[in-house]
């Protein structure tokens, strides 16, 4: 059985009182919740803040991106281990919005991904096609292809550690989530990927999230795929009601 892994992308959104805020009510709604791992990634300033208010509770806390140097003159970027220092257990790598307006690579998130795995961070890896690339019938090779690039390279004892987080890019802040079918669709294709290349054991165990206009009435037809192995939340992982209402879809 995989556990679920339900977790918010708060983007850049929040500053460090209202983070604290957001735990002060979000710990309670969700203290009963251990059918799920929950994972809350906050903009880089609010990372202590967050792992603060979450000591001792069933959440943990991930940062939205690294650079995979662990130091050096690199102004403006964070490396793992400052990350890992923290106390945060997580990191998002690849996000969309970081291919889009950063220049993020499938060379990149894959040196990021080690980077986060050498620091002893959970990453959850981020991949989707366009609209375009989906209306062209070109989305299981585009899966394939971010697969190829970003992770394949892993050995299987880093693949391991991973969790993927299949985002169709069409899906994000738009409102149009993918339907249970589209999004167990494109689950499989990445599963079958990932049995490609590590074979059985590991395509059975990794856990693949569903991240694309999630919200507390559409999440429990999503978790109903037996391929949909949890969530990765923007918007609605904002409003600590909301999400624990996506948290507790059960
Ligand atoms: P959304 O974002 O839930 O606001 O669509 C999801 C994400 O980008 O991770």
């Amino acid at each position: 059985m995989r556990k679920p892994v339900m977790a918010g992308n708060w983007k850049m959104y929040k500053n460090p009182s209202e983070t604290a805020a957001f735990f002060s009510s979000f710990n309670a709604l969700v203290a009963q919740a251990s059918h799920c791992e929950i994972v809350i990634c906050p903009p880089f300033v609010n990372v202590p803040t967050a792992v603060d208010a979450t000591k001792g509770s069933n959440v943990e806390i991930g940062a939205q991106n690294l650079y995979w140097v662990k130091e050096g003159a690199f102004t403006g970027e964070v490396s793992a281990p400052m990350i890992q220092a923290t106390g945060a257990q997580w990191v998002i790598i690849g996000h969309s919005e970081r291919r889009q307006y950063f220049g993020e690579t499938d060379e990149s998130v894959y040196k990021k991904t080690v980077a986060a795995l050498e620091a002893g961070l959970k990453p959850i890896v981020c991949v989707g096609e366009l609209l375009s690339q989906r209306e062209s019938g070109a989305t299981a090779e585009v899966l394939k292809g971010q697969f190829t690039g970003g992770l394949a390279p892993l050995t299987p004892e880093q693949f391991a550690k991973v969790v993927i987080a299949y985002e169709p890019v069409w899906a994000i802040g738009t409102g149009k989530t993918a339907t249970p079918e589209i999004a167990a669709d494109a689950h499989i294709v990445l599963r079958g990927a990932v049995r490609e290349k590590f074979g059985d054991a590991a395509a059975d165990a990794v856990r693949i999230l569903y991240g694309g206009s999630v919200k507390p009435d559409n999440v429990k037809s999503l978790m109903a795929k037996p391929d949909i192995d949890g969530v990765l939340v923007g918007g609605a992982s904002l409003d600590p009601k909301g999400f624990s209402n996506i948290v507790n879809f059960l």
